[in-house]
């Protein structure tokens, strides 16, 4: 298999365990083991007295089923359960295409939603989001490039790395194309339920669209990544089950310890998102301050979701060195725009973490000293 590699995951390597403010990361804060077996009662017994032999293949049935509840129209069946998001993503894109498949992605994107199709050999078409356009999502697009060889189209909403969202309305106008040619929706929603405005929120796709394949994890708005625990959920058997002959080579099934834990955390799934939304909300307050004060260096589209969105700096900066000036000066890590493959004057600002506001001090510091 030929791949290339992870821009995102070569650039955490070297920077994220060894660099102490974090302002660019994607999950929001973490629990730790003694505070989610806190939430249920005499669950730290029963974590003790764990089995620790293979689990089920698509996952516990009492996991499934807390999954389930996360949606309108899905059983417990409809569900397999992966070690995060990123299993699901390989196993449900290799189940689904095939070389010279067209293949439609929102870019930018997370990587992964556009590599893998690459290496498969289909035939890939970045649908293009724009700051010019407050990355609003161009259906024209969609409705010109979308036909009877288009085997995926993938949306990621809420979106990494611009905080955005689509509109219901462009929603269903995607699926009815969709449908009108077959097509599958990959629809990754691992951001799910870190909306600012419950009014914006969108459907789960595999609620209204039989084709659609929905893609949810722990790691993001619940900030629970050390799980590993992410899912597909899909109405569409054919596909399900095609995913879950992939997973057999890959991890089998998933980690007993994590799946005990994150079902207690999919019991109690509002409180952690709440707590989260409650960090999110409060720096968002600290970013609005600080984008007015320094409206003469940076300029963002204020997202309308989740923990991260891609900003920019106006002045002409080679961002990827500025970025490293920024960490060796204050310690404090962004991404650049080139990690997601868009322009060398954005980074990607994360604002989930407890500690952010001590960051943002960090990066001011650093703007007044350079500009
Ligand atoms: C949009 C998106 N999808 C999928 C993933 C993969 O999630 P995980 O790290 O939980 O496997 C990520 C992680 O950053 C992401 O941002």
């Amino acid at each position: 298999m030929e791949i290339a590699p992870s821009r995102i995951e070569r650039y955490f390597e070297k920077f994220e365990f060894n660099t102490p403010y974090l302002l660019c990361s994607s999950d929001c804060q973490s629990f730790t083991v003694k505070e989610i077996l806190e939430l249920e009662e005499n669950a730290q017994d029963k974590f003790m007295d764990l089995y620790l032999g293979y689990t089920e293949t698509r996952g516990h049935p009492e996991l499934r089923q807390v999954i389930a509840n996360l949606y309108e129209t899905i059983e417990e069946e409809d569900i397999i359960v992966f070690a995060g998001a990123e299993e699901g993503v390989f196993c449900a894109l290799n189940a689904i295409l095939g070389q010279g498949d067209q293949y439609i992605v929102q870019h930018p994107n997370y990587q992964s939603l556009e590599e893998i199709p690459k290496s498969i050999g289909c035939k890939v078409d970045q649908w293009k989001m724009s700051h010019l356009d407050n990355w609003e999502c161009d259906m024209d697009f969609v409705h010109d490039k979308v036909g009877p060889s288009t085997k995926a189209i993938a949306v990621i909403n809420p979106h990494n790395p611009t905080g955005s969202l689509m509109t219901r309305a462009d929603i269903d106008d995607l699926v009815s194309i969709a449908a009108r040619y077959g097509s599958y929706i990959f629809s990754d929603e691992v951001y799910r339920l870190s909306e600012y405005h419950k009014e914006d929120a969108l459907p789960a796709l595999c609620d209204i669209y039989d084709k659609a394949i929905s893609l949810g994890v722990l790691s993001k708005s619940l900030g629970l990544p050390g799980l590993r625990i992410g899912w597909i959920a899909t109405r569409d058997k054919e596909a399900l089950s095609k995913i879950a002959q992939i997973k057999d080579f890959i991890t089998i099934c998933n980690s007993a310890p994590s799946e005990f834990l994150s079902t207690i955390a999919l019991k109690n799934v509002t409180k952690l998102a709440n707590r989260n939304l409650d960090i999110i909300q409060s720096n968002l307050l600290l970013l609005d301050q600080f984008f007015d004060n320094y409206q003469y260096v940076v300029k963002w589209v204020r997202p309308k979701s989740g923990p991260i969105t891609l900003a920019e700096i106006i002045p002409s900066v080679d961002m990827e060195a500025f970025c490293m000036d920024l960490r060796e000066s204050e310690g404090v890590l962004l991404l650049p725009g080139s990690i997601f493959d868009y322009d060398n004057q954005h980074f990607r600002i994360g604002f989930g973490r407890a500690n952010m506001p001590e960051a943002l001090e960090r990066f001011s510091r650093f703007l007044d000293k350079t500009f």
